[in-house]
């Protein structure tokens, strides 16, 4: 295996984010549009074969880190089997899973006896009510035994996400962030980003990191400053006191595209090259004409020498071929 490739603007590339499927067993409203979602049809997927190629030709082209993603990555049978596999790709260093935890009760032992090292899990308000609103249906207390499950197997450390929208769960910050009073998890804050769908949501949803910040201390004081780790996508802070940290993610109001180091293979085969463009490359299509993994790992190089800078938000909103709910965040 090589050294991490580079894109055109000199920067390093080796974090892939592995779209597992598209289906999600919830719906949430800044995500999914509540209606006429089509999802792939079976054998537009990826197989786990097809997918573990990808893995070995990416790692051979510089990619340390996985994060598995979805729509809800443990939707996939052969999700265990796969945690597995990449684990023991000569390369990879890291893997971790980005999921809604509904299902990590079961699942959080087994993926971790598999070699998953950590989970991030979406979780937006403390409220059930609020909650089933979020996620048309969700049930809280099912999603909060899984992250209990994720803890307990040291799937760590953890970090809970929740996505700010204006109206819906801006009041449930203070009660979000409290939760690192008691854990010691990283609870983080993100901006809501207009994408296909859900335009309705994003478009006069955005809180403002500055706004959250505010906020929090209005009621705790000056928060403790721990900085922005150099390919992070979140600015850290503390509670003074607390036992765990508290992180922002700025994607509109503040972009990380200067230190961007990621790119996305989606549930159908192809490398997405940036969040919020359409560019894309088949490598689907090469494995399914017999590609040789040399010839995969070729194409990878080639999709990460093609990523584009990034996104004008923002001031400019990108209309994108594909949804939040298919490009797994
Ligand atoms: P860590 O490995 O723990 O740092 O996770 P992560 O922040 O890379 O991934 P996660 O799946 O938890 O995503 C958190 C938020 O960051 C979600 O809202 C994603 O949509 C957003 N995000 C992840 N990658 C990108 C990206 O490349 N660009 C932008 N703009 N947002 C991203
Ligand atoms: N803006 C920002 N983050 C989003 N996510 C889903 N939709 C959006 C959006 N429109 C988040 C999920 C999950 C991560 C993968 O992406 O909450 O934590
Ligand atoms: Fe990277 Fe594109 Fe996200 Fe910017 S928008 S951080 S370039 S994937």
């Amino acid at each position: 295996t090589d050294a991490p490739a580079h894109d055109g603007f000199g920067r390093r590339i080796d974090y892939l984010r592995i779209s597992l499927t598209d289906r999600c067993n919830f719906r949430c409203v800044y995500c999914m549009p509540a209606l006429g979602m089509q999802f792939l049809p079976r054998p537009e997927l990826l197989t786990s074969d097809e997918l573990l190629l990808v893995v070995r030709a990416a790692a051979a082209a510089g990619f340390r880190k996985i994060r598995l993603t979805g729509g809800e990555p443990t939707l996939r049978p052969d999700l265990v089997e796969i945690v597995a596999a990449i684990k023991s790709t000569p390369g990879i260093e890291h893997i971790a899973m980005t999921t809604n935890a509904l299902r990590l009760g079961k699942l959080a032992q087994p993926l971790k006896d598999a070699g998953l090292d950590r989970v991030n899990i979406s979780i937006d308000t403390l409220d059930p009510q609020k909650f089933r609103q979020v996620t048309r249906g969700g049930k809280l207390e099912t999603v909060w035994e899984g992250i209990e499950a994720a803890d307990r197997v040291g799937l760590r450390p953890i970090k809970l996400n929740a996505v700010v929208v204006r109206g819906l769960n801006e009041e449930e910050v203070p009660q979000l962030a409290a939760l690192t009073l008691t854990y010691p998890w990283e609870m983080r804050f993100i901006e809501v980003m207009p994408l296909t769908g859900v335009a309705d949501v994003a478009s006069d949803g955005v809180v403002k990191t500055e706004e959250l910040i505010a906020q929090l201390e209005a009621i705790h004081g000056r928060l403790d400053d721990l900085g922005l780790a150099p390919t992070d996508s979140a600015r850290r802070y503390r509670i003074p006191g607390a036992k765990g940290k508290l992180g922002f993610i700025s994607a509109v109001s503040d972009p990380f595209c200067a230190t961007c180091n990621r790119m996305r293979l989606t549930a159908d085969g192809r490398m997405h090259l940036c969040l919020l463009r359409d560019d894309e490359v088949d490598l689907r299509a090469a494995i399914r004409g017999g590609a040789s993994q040399e010839e995969i790992e070729n194409l990878v190089r080639h999709a990460v020498a093609l990523k584009p800078w990034g996104h004008g938000l923002p001031e400019q909103v990108l209309p994108t071929l594909r949804g939040m709910s298919q490009l797994g965040g």
